[in-house]
Order: structure tokens, then sequence, then C-alpha cells
């Protein structure tokens, strides 16, 4: 049967090794979580099983593996250290027998975003990202249309959207039939800023592309797609208007969880979520997070292509084009992997709060 294995690792580490090691969660203080964290062996987590194509009917098997680092670790220790754990959690991703790897969260962030993995590695390496920029532009625009929001009138906002996935996503919007009155996009660094701003121009040309270096201009944005790779909460709904929908695809959160029901006038989503083929059997045997049968568009975009056969370095590096994102919503789509219905930090979204945020909304 062929396999998939992917690489998780601990976001919020003290809540996360818990999650493998109760007992060590409870009792290791933080100081020794940080500094021996990067000293454990990768952790086999679990087998995944019952992920089965909605058009071949063909099961695959899954293996979730962690690579014992946070993300300060992945922003903080030398390049060389990372990739050298990243390529010790896809050798043991090799001896289970994997088809193919995928990189989850960091481990695609850091460095060449899985370029020099799949080099070392023998088995074909994706990140995921392509199929997370899919996800994540369809979620903005059942937002959208859920919000009774329209497109042709609306300001939308890419927070990071000069990185990996933010670029293709502002390309996404930007190329679309209906692309939005004005597309702001936002990160730290101007002229990065700049040079995606003269390509969307150029490619889509006509339609209304600002930047900003400035997050308190997410005021004017009706949609806010936030995707950086920033530690800390970087978006504040506080800064948002009444009835703006925020599609948070970045982990850790862009929107701190902590301020979940502060703003009952906007709606923040958590974004990046697909449901997994195969009913219920499909079964992770492992919590990270997310309800029975949801996993991560970029853990969806690994499965689909164990499920396609298609076993061959697949999204790596920074510079994937749209095509490339088609292509892979194509195989995703055909295997049954579906957007998933809203959460609101890890709660489902209710049809109440879609109606007090739509009626905030109209009241503008
Ligand atoms: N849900 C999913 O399935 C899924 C899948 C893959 C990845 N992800 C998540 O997606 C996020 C982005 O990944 P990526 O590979 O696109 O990262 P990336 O290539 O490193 O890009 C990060 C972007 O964020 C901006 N940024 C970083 N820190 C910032 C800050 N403090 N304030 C404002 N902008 C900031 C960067 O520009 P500047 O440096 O100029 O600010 C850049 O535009 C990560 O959190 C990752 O874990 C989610």
């Amino acid at each position: 049967m062929d396999s998939f294995a992917f690489i998780i690792h601990p976001l919020n580490p003290r809540r996360d090794i818990q999650r493998k090691y109760p007992l060590l969660g409870r009792i290791a203080s933080d100081w020794m979580i940080y500094h021996l964290s990067p000293l454990w062996p990768p952790v086999f987590l679990s087998e995944v099983e019952g992920v089965t194509s909605a058009a071949t009917g063909k099961a695959i098997k899954g293996y979730l593996l962690a690579c014992p680092l946070s993300p300060q670790h992945f922003l903080g220790l030398p390049e060389k250290k990372v990739y050298t754990k990243i390529i010790e959690t896809g050798r043991l991703a090799e001896r289970l027998g994997a088809s193919i790897l995928g990189l989850g969260a960091f481990t695609s962030v850091v460095g060449d975003a899985g370029v020099t993995v799949a080099e070392t590695l023998d088995i074909p390496v994706t990140t995921g990202d392509a199929y997370t920029v899919a996800v994540a532009v369809e979620a903005i625009w059942e937002a959208a249309r859920q919000m009774e929001i329209p497109l042709e009138s609306a300001c939308a906002a890419i927070v990071g959207a000069t990185g990996s996935i933010g670029r293709v996503c502002a390309e996404m919007l930007a190329c679309a039939a209906t692309p939005p009155a004005e597309l702001v996009l936002f990160a730290r660094r101007r002229p990065a800023l700049e040079a995606l701003q003269a390509h969307l121009q150029a490619r889509c040309p006509g339609v209304n592309v600002t930047i900003s270096t400035d997050l308190a201009e997410l005021r004017r944005a009706h949609l806010v797609l936030t995707v950086t790779s920033a530690i800390d909460a970087v978006v504040d709904p506080a800064c948002l208007q009444a009835g703006a929908v925020v599609c948070d695809v970045a982990r850790p959160r862009d929107v701190a969880a902590s301020l979940a029901g502060k703003r009952p006038d906007v709606l923040v989503i958590d974004g990046g979520m697909v449901d997994t083929p195969g009913g219920p059997a499909v079964d992770f045997h492992f919590n990270f997070g997310l309800p029975p049968r949801q996993a991560f568009a970029c853990m969806a975009e690994t499965m689909a292509l164990a499920l396609e056969g298609r076993f061959a370095d697949y999204t790596i590096g920074k510079n994937f084009d749209l095509a490339h994102v088609n292509e892979i919503r194509q195989i995703a789509s055909k295997h049954g992997f579906r957007l998933s219905g809203f959460r609101s930090f890890e709660r489902p979204v209710t049809a109440e709060q879609i109606e007090q945020v739509r009626r905030a909304a109209h009241r503008q």
C-alpha cells in the first residue's frame, strides 16, 4: 500500500509536548523544554489510516512524525542545525517506507523551503504550500459569499503578502474573474512589496494593487487573509472595521487566541483546513488540534499526491506559480478533499455569528 509521512512540530511547546508525553509536559520547566527539545530525536506520533480516494477507491496509510523544534528554534538556531533536524525526521519517514514526505508549518518556512531537504533525502518531498494557497483563497471567497460582501466593491488585504504562500494568494485574488476593488499587500520590507506590486500590475492589468508596511491600515479592509511567519500575533482585531472577515492561515496564529470573542462584529476564521476523504474510517490516531478527519491543507497536499501516485518532489522552494496551485487543486478535488466548515479559534462558526457580523457589515 502506498503511504505518506508528514512532519509536524510543536507550535506551543508545553501544550504540544503534553499531547504526546502528558507527564513530561506537566513537570518539565520552560527552560528544560526549550534547551532539551533540540537534543530530542525525531518522534513517531501515529499511523494514519482510512484515507481513501473518492475517485478511484485507492486507500493509503500515513505516518505523523514530529520534528522536536519550536518556531523560536526554527528562526533562532543556525540554519544548518535546523536542516539536520528536519532531515533526521525525514530519514525516519524513509525507514518507515513512506512513498512521499510532507513538510508542515515551519519545517517548510525555514531557509530554502524544502530544497535542501529534498536534495538530501531519498524520498520525494513537498511543502504543501500550493494547496494551502488554493484552500486559503477558497475560504476567503466562501466567507465573502456567506457574509454577502461583494468582491467587486471590497477591499481585500493580504498580510505576509511577499511570502511563499502570500505571494501566490495575492496573484490568485488579483487574477480572478472578479478581483477585489482594492488589493492591499502588507509585509515589513517595502522593496519586496514594491516588486510584488509591479509584478501583479503587469500580470493583471487594471487591478488596483496598493502596498503598506503599517498594519493600522488594515482598517479599510473588508477581507483579510493573513499568512505571516511571525512567531507572535501581528493582527489586532481592534484595528479592523465592523463586519470584516479575517482568514488566519498562519501557524502559529497571526491573530491571538486570547482575542477570541473580543470583537463579535468581526469574523476570524481558522484558514487552511480541509476534510479528508474516506469517511468515518479516516483516523489520524493523534490529536493535533483539529476535529476528526480534518487536516491542514499542506498535509492534504501530501495525501492527495500519494492518492494520485505522484511520487516526485512537488511544491519545493519559495517560487511556485498559479498553474501549480491550480493543478494540485484539481488533484485534491478529484480525490475528494473539500474545504472544511468554518471554525474560529478551534470552535465551529455558528449561523448566529455569521448573522451578527453580516448585520455589522451592512450597518457600515
Ligand atoms: N494552514 C496550513 O496548512 C499552512 C501550510 C503551510 C504553511 N502555513 C503557515 O503559513 C505561514 C507563512 O508561511 P510561508 O512559507 O509563506 O512563510 P514565508 O515565505 O517566510 O513568508 C512570510 C511572510 O510574512 C511576512 N512577515 C514575517 N514576519 C512578519 C511580521 N512580524 N509582520 C508582518 N509581516 C511579517 C514576511 O515579509 P517581511 O519579512 O517583509 O515582513 C513574508 O511576507 C507560516 O505561519 C506557516 O506555518 C500554514
